[in-house]
């Protein structure tokens, strides 16, 4: 069998990608009996399909340590969906063909739903063709919509980052509107799924408190009860924080932000939800407001991420290690939550045919009544996801990031055919 590793990341990124990483290099490093080089793709997919390989043996354990600090993809991700064999064989061919070339006998693909089927499917193409390649998935994505686990490593930190910023906006706005601005409105992401727009709602215990209001994915937007919603907040609190999906749709599933262009995963490109609604009220009740888009800074704050996400983060990515070396392929190491309080949990497996493709949305039980809350259920769920404080280390008033060299594997193969 095959002794190199080739690790890639896919998709969105999230603060702690690289802390999976950087776990799954220092990991690989100590098999000494079944692994020789963990080389990574540039650009994820891309890089392995280009023969863009990436050699991260030349860098320090050092510099692999202080990954596990480092927000974005070390590596470079990308949005690229493979198809199945049967659709684009090439691209499947490629692959095995840089494989065999740098004698992989071990793929990690770290990434979000898309990507548990494409590692899954690498895993079937290999078998059936009698090559011995442990293909594994590894959890990522701030969206939290991975089904059998518990939670997604990158979803805590960016919760985190949400019920922080709420709680904090919320002091403001509180503090102007006696003679100022009335509303604020954060968007906030998860396309389908509103995990991120729930964590929203721990930076308030009271029905009153802020955010007064969250709109969910889940819940279809109804205009006239929301703004009856909005004007009764500014009239009992003097104010009303709002926190929206960017996945927010209407009763005709029709986005409230979407662009109209799609990525080459397909998926419509969102964003503006925020404005959007904070037009809709100052249309309609007239009132000053201030809104903000969390956007990118939510998945990259590794600096107020949670210590349980950065631990998990990395178990996730040592269990892959682990696995692949016990001979397993075709799974992805999970979550298993075993209690809420005290919070305890431990890695699992599941096979990728499971996760593959199947999006986890809120349940109804996390959602209150009125569709504008959570319930207790939801804090008990996402409480100990969000606890703890993994501070990276600062110097002269900034964190300290890696940087890696980065130094390219020499090419063995012919460019691929275009
Ligand atoms: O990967 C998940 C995610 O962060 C979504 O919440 C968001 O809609 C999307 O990625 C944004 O993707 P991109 O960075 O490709 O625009």
């Amino acid at each position: 069998m095959f002794r190199n590793v080739l690790y890639a990341q896919s998709g969105g990124v999230t603060s702690v990608i690289n802390a999976s990483a950087s776990a799954l290099i220092l990991a690989a490093r100590k098999q000494r009996a079944h692994i020789d080089h963990v080389y990574a793709g540039r650009n994820g997919i891309i890089g392995a399909l280009d023969e863009d390989l990436i050699d991260t043996s030349l860098e320090s354990d050092e510099a692999i340590t202080l990954l596990a600090q480092t927000p974005g993809g070390a590596f470079g991700s990308c949005r690229h969906k493979l198809k199945s064999p049967e659709d684009n064989e090439a691209e499947y061919k490629r692959l095995i063909e840089v494989f065999k070339a740098h004698e992989i006998g071990y793929f990690f693909y770290n990434g979000g739903g898309d990507s548990m089927d494409t590692a899954n499917k690498v895993s079937q193409y290999a078998a059936s063709l009698g090559l011995n390649v442990k293909s594994i998935g590894v959890p990522k994505t701030i969206d939290n919509d991975l089904p059998m686990t518990d939670c997604c490593p990158g979803f805590g930190s960016a919760a985190k980052y949400i019920a922080v910023s709420t709680s904090e906006v919320a002091l403001d706005v509180a503090s102007m509107c006696a003679t100022s601005t009335k509303l604020f409105v954060l968007e906030v992401m998860g396309r389908h799924a509103g995990w991120l727009a729930a964590a929203a709602g721990l930076a308030g215990k009271a029905p009153d408190d802020a955010p007064q209001i969250i709109l969910f994915p889940e819940v279809a937007f109804d205009k006239a009860r929301f703004l009856a919603r909005v004007e009764k907040s500014i009239a009992d609190n003097g104010y009303c924080v709002v926190v929206v999906s960017e996945g927010v749709r209407d009763a005709e599933g029709r986005f409230v932000s979407e662009r109209g262009t799609r990525d080459s995963f397909g998926h419509a490109q969102l964003g503006g939800a925020g404005p959007a609604i904070a037009e809709l009220v100052q249309g309609a009740l007239g009132v000053k407001y201030h809104w903000a888009v969390a956007d990118y800074m939510q998945r990259s704050a590794r600096h107020l991420a949670s210590a349980t996400d950065v631990a998990q983060a990395k178990a996730l990515g040592e269990a892959a290690v682990e696995l692949a070396v016990q001979g397993e392929t075709g799974m992805m190491p999970v979550i298993e939550r075993r209690s809420d309080d005290p919070y305890q949990w431990r890695t699992g497996k599941a096979p990728l045919a499971d996760v593959a493709n199947v999006e986890k949305t809120m349940p109804k039980n996390f959602i209150r009544g009125d569709g504008f809350g959570i319930t207790d259920a939801a804090r008990a769920y996402l409480r100990p996801l969000i606890a703890g404080e993994d501070y990276p280390a600062y110097h002269q008033g900034l964190p300290q990031w890696a940087l890696l060299k980065n130094i390219s594997v020499a090419r063995k193969l012919a460019p691929r055919a275009p």
